[in-house]
């Protein structure tokens, strides 16, 4: 099977996420690298992770003109990203002007649009953003908006896995940090799920960051989620 775990790579320190692709490569998954990798070492890590035998998902979340997402999803391409978030918000001509630029790179990079923030509750929506709607029913229409744009996939919360898989359909990727494994440090997370119940709910990949990263052996704590989720079946 793929593997559906996507490794969240939120570390300061290069050595230390070098030991990690080299014990979580062998399990063919991928790394997620975020802007806080990104600004701090360079594009060149993408490279980096990549020659460690590792695929990398480019969490930028993209919010600009379609001239310049369409560029910048180029230059992702050719670094070699398996995959790309934008912001959906961005609009439809945004959204397929990343899939354009993915496209014109030659690489077989994925786009997948992030909707809601989680961050985000309906008071802001409301107040700061000028959105009626309630989270979740934004979120739909984002996610929606993303698909018929062309975009390959969302990440959404563990919470509106259902909702996504039921009005986007089949084909359309779901990735969903929020990830805790039964019985690791929940951490800052506030609405989470465990790695086989995100998986039953229809998410295609699950992000987790600190219950592998931080473990006493992170090899044997993806292999115990992988496990969680082949006992689940
Ligand atoms: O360590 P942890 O498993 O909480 O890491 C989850 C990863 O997913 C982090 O990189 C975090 O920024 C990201 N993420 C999240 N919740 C969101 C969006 C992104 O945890 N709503």
């Amino acid at each position: 099977m793929t593997n559906p775990v996507i490794t969240a790579l939120d570390v300061s320190d290069r050595e230390a996420m070098r030991s990690l692709i080299k014990q979580l490569a062998p399990f063919g998954g991928v790394f997620k690298l975020g802007l806080e990798m990104f600004v701090g070492f360079g594009p060149e890590i993408v490279r980096e992770v990549i020659e460690g035998g590792g695929k990398v998902m480019l969490d930028l979340k993209l919010h600009d003109i379609p001239n310049t997402v369409k560029k910048a999803a180029r230059n992702a391409g050719l670094l070699g990203a398996e995959l790309l978030t934008v912001h959906a918000s961005g609009g439809s001509a945004m959204l397929k002007a990343a899939v354009e630029g993915v496209r014109e790179s030659g690489s077989r990079t994925k786009v997948l649009a992030v909707t809601v923030l989680t961050s985000i509750d309906e008071e802001t929506l409301r107040n700061e953003l000028g959105v009626g709607k309630s989270v979740l029913d934004q979120v739909k229409s984002l996610a929606l908006l993303a698909k018929e744009s062309g975009v390959d996939g969302v990440v959404c919360s563990p919470k509106e896995i259902t909702a996504i898989r039921e009005c986007c359909g089949p084909d359309f990727l779901i990735v969903t940090p929020g990830i805790r494994p039964k019985g690791s440090a929940v951490g800052d997370q506030k609405r989470i799920k465990t790695p086989s119940e995100a998986i039953a709910d229809g998410a295609n990949y699950i992000v987790v960051g600190r219950p592998i990263t931080e473990a006493n052996s992170p090899a044997g704590a993806m292999q115990d989620i992988l496990n969680e989720i082949e006992n689940a079946k």
